[in-house]
C-alpha cells in the first residue's frame, strides 16, 4: 500500500464576542487579577452566550478552514470533532456540524481526549488519508468549558475559556505535511481532572446537581507536575521520530493552559521564546481548541512559512498527551 503525505491545507477559528477579564472575576469569586496573571499568565477569556452551543462555534471555524483550503462541503469525507463539551451527550456534535455544512458524503464522529483531542483527531484523520481511504478531512477542536465549570470555584473558573479551531487535512507534496506524531496516556491519573457525574457511573440526578458533581473537578498542582513532565518529553520524542532535533524547530505551538507550564518546557528544551506561540493571555485554556486557534493566529500573523518545522504539543484530562511535527506547506 502506498502511504501518501498528509498536511493541513486550511485553518480557521471562532471565539465568542464576550470578553471576561480578571477584574470581572474579582467581582465573582475571591481572586485577584494579580494572582491569576502571575500564577497562569491569563488576563481575559471569551465566554459564549447562554443560548450558544459548541456546534455553533465548530461550524464557524470549519467554514473558515474550508475557505482557506478551497474545499466545498461535498469534498469532505470525514469530520472529527474533538470535544469534552458536546452540544449534548448524544448524538455527536460532528453530526450536527455535518448537517449544517451540508457535507452529505462525510462520516462524522466525536473524539474525547480533552485538551490534546485535536492532535488525536489529526492523527486519526492523517491515517485515513495516508492509506487512501479518504481524501479530505475536517478536524475540529471545540470547547465551551464555561458551561461546565463551577463559577463559584476559584480554583477552576479562572482558567478556562470558550473557542473553536478547525483544520482541513488533505494529501500534500512529498516532504511536506505531518512528519511524525506521539500520543500517550496515563489513565491512572484520571482522578486529577474529571467531571464526576452525568455519565453511566453517576447519572445526573437532583443529588448530583445539588453536590455540584456535574462540574469540572481538578487537582491543579498534580496536573501541573504531569504537564511540565510530558510537554518537553513529547516534544523531544516527536522531533526525534521525524529524524530531527529540537534545534530544527521553527515554531512550537504548545497547549495554552498556563504560561508557567510553557515557560518551564521551553526552558528545558532550550528554545528561543520568539519560536513559541503564546495567546493564553487573551483566551485562557480553551482545551481542544487551544492548539488550532493558536496555529490559526500564528499563520495569520505570518509566523508560519512554507517549509517551516512546526511542532504542536498538548496534555490534558485522562491524563493524556499528544504531539505533532509538521513540515508546513502543500
Ligand atoms: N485566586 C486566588 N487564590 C487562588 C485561586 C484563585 N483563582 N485559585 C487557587 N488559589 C489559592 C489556593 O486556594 C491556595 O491557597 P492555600 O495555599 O491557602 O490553600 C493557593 O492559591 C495555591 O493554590 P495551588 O493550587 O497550589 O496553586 P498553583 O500554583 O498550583 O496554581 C493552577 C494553580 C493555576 C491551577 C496550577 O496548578 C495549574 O495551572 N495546574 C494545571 C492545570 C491545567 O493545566 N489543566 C489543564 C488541563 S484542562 C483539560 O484537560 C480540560
Amino acid at each position: 500500500m502506498k502511504i501518501r503525505p498528509v498536511g493541513i491545507t486550511g485553518l480557521g477559528m471562532a471565539v465568542p464576542e464576550r470578553v471576561l477579564t480578571n477584574h470581572d472575576l474579582e467581582r465573582m469569586v475571591d481572586t485577584s487579577d494579580e494572582w491569576i496573571r502571575t500564577r497562569t499568565g491569563i488576563r481575559e477569556r471569551r465566554i459564549a452566550a447562554p443560548h450558544e452551543a459548541s456546534s455553533d462555534y465548530a461550524l464557524r471555524a470549519a467554514r473558515e478552514a474550508m475557505a482557506q483550503a478551497g474545499v466545498t462541503p461535498e469534498q469532505i469525507d470525514l469530520i472529527i470533532c474533538a470535544t469534552v463539551t458536546p452540544d449534548m451527550p448524544m448524538p455527536a456534535t460532528a453530526a450536527l456540524v455535518q448537517a449544517a455544512l451540508g457535507a452529505h458524503r462525510a462520516a462524522a464522529f466525536d473524539l474525547s481526549a480533552a485538551c490534546p483531542g485535536w492532535i488525536y483527531g489529526v492523527v486519526m484523520a492523517q491515517q485515513s488519508i495516508a492509506t487512501g481511504l479518504y481524501d479530505c478531512a475536517l478536524v475540529i477542536g471545540v470547547e465551551l468549558l464555561s458551561k461546565m465549570v463551577n463559577w463559584q470555584d476559584r480554583k477552576t473558573c479562572v482558567l478556562f475559556g470558550d473557542a473553536a479551531g478547525a483544520a482541513v487535512l488533505q494529501p500534500v507534496s512529498e516532504g511536506r505535511g505531518i512528519l511524525s506524531s506521539v500520543l500517550g496516556a496515563e489513565g491512572a491519573g484520571h482522578c486529577h481532572l474529571y467531571t464526576p457525574a452525568g455519565g453511566s457511573r453517576l447519572p445526573a440526578s437532583p443529588e448530583t446537581v445539588a453536590q455540584g458533581l456535574h462540574y469540572v473537578h481538578m487537582n491543579g498542582p498534580e496536573v501541573f507536575k504531569f504537564a511540565v513532565r510530558v510537554m518537553d518529553e513529547a516534544t523531544v520524542q516527536v522531533v526525534e521520530k521525524a529524524g530531527l532535533t529540537v534545534g530544527d524547530i521553527d515554531l512550537l505551538v504548545p497547549h495554552q493552559a498556563n504560561v508557567r507550564i510553557i515557560d518551564s518546557a521551553v526552558k528545558r528544551l532550550g528554545l528561543a521564546p520568539e519560536k513559541v506561540v503564546v495567546n493564553l493571555d487573551r483566551y485562557g485554556n480553551t482545551s481542544s481548541a487551544s492548539i488550532p486557534v493558536a496555529l490559526t493566529e500564528a499563520l495569520a500573523e505570518g509566523r508560519v512559512r512554507d517549509g517551516d518545522l512546526v511542532v504542536c504539543v498538548s496534555f490534558g484530562a485522562g491524563l493524556v498527551w499528544g504531539a505533532l511535527a509538521l513540515r508546513w506547506g502543500r
